[in-house]
């Protein structure tokens, strides 16, 4: 267990996972900050008191600001905006920069030596920002986005080989967006390639859904994305380095020649412990798998041009 986990954004996405955080008991203290007056300390409070029913004794406490952050061992960050009407991706980019950037100069002020779990959109771009604005080492900046990708990936798949979840095997690597990459090649349903098990018109079809699921789900909300799966990703990444598991989960990392790319945060195999991001898995991928990874990082360089100005 933790002394203390942090949550920045007490919006969908961070409170399911403050919530999720205290009922796994990871930390004595759930600390949730928003800017929004009221709102992290009224949920804190509400969730507090679901503390005697749900049997955890976890304090979660809400806050406008970060002493009472101060000495996190991790901080989840999920805050930022949503695009409204008539703003830019690019526009979004640069808002949640802000934000992001922010937030992680709070944290590096308050708790040096904390690990950084970012979930902010656009994911990758925002975990280079946090990087930057920390100063903090690769090892304690990584990204939530595959484990979510992957978890989608899993439940297409259980439910059209009507299996468990639990025996889908799979990992979906590159940028979080539509150029992201489920390695159909190493997805196994208990070890045996479900390539034999599903028609490839229907996987296929399966790697399109997963690609675009985001996006079925904001068109079901219409106000708000996706956060029950999101937050239950990233507190799975929080779960594995507060316990030191050594989980193997495909997380944004930043790379330095792993895969052939170098400078940009990207989805790739990673081991989760109590030091963070303690190994990047190098795997062999077919040809076609190793293509769409490198579009796809590049993607996420394009993106990040916007915020150097050159986009
Ligand atoms: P939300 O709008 O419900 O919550 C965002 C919260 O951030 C709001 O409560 C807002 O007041 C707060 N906030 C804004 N500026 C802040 C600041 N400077 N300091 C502290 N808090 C601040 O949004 P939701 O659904 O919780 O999503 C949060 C973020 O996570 C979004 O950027 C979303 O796109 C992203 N996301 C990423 C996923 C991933 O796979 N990486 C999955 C789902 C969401
Ligand atoms: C998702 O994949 C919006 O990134 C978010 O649901």
């Amino acid at each position: 267990m933790f002394n203390k986990i942090t949550v920045v954004g007490a919006g969908n996405v961070g409170a399911t996972a403050a919530q999720r955080v205290a009922e796994k008991n990871l930390a004595r203290t759930v600390v949730m900050v928003d800017v929004v007056e009221g709102v992290p300390q009224g949920k804190g409070l509400d969730q507090w008191q679901s503390a005697p029913i749900e049997g955890f004794d976890s304090r979660v406490v809400g806050t406008n600001g970060y002493d009472a952050a101060a000495g996190s061992e991790l901080f989840i960050v999920t805050a930022g905006i949503a695009r409204k009407p008539g703003m830019s991706r690019d526009d979004l980019v640069k808002t949640n920069a802000g934000i992001v950037g922010s937030v992680a100069r709070e944290i590096a002020r308050v708790a040096p030596q904390s690990i950084i779990i970012v979930v902010s959109n656009p994911l990758d771009v925002m975990c280079a920002v946090a990087m930057k604005a920390s100063g903090f080492p690769r090892e304690r900046v990584i990204g939530m986005a595959g484990v979510l990708d992957t978890a989608r990936y899993r439940a297409f798949l259980a439910e059209a080989m009507s299996v468990s979840v639990e025996d889908i095997q799979a990992m979906v690597l590159g940028g979080h967006g539509d150029t992201m990459v489920p390695l159909v090649s190493y997805t196994t349903v208990s070890g045996i390639p479900v390539t034999q098990l599903l028609p490839k018109d229907q996987l296929e079809a399966i790697v399109t859904r997963t690609r675009n699921g985001g996006a079925e789900i904001v068109n079901f909300l219409k106000t708000g994305s996706a956060y029950y799966a999101p937050s239950a990703a990233a507190v799975q990444m929080a779960e594995a380095i507060v316990l030191d598991k050594k989980r193997i989960l495909p997380c944004s990392a930043w790379l330095t020649g792993e895969y052939g790319l170098t400078d940009v945060f990207c989805g790739v195999p990673c081991k989760l412990g109590r030091q963070g991001l303690e190994q990047i898995l190098e795997v062999t991928l077919t040809a076609a798998e190793r293509a769409e990874l490198h579009k796809s990082a590049q993607s996420v360089s394009d993106t990040m041009k916007v915020l150097e100005g050159n986009g």
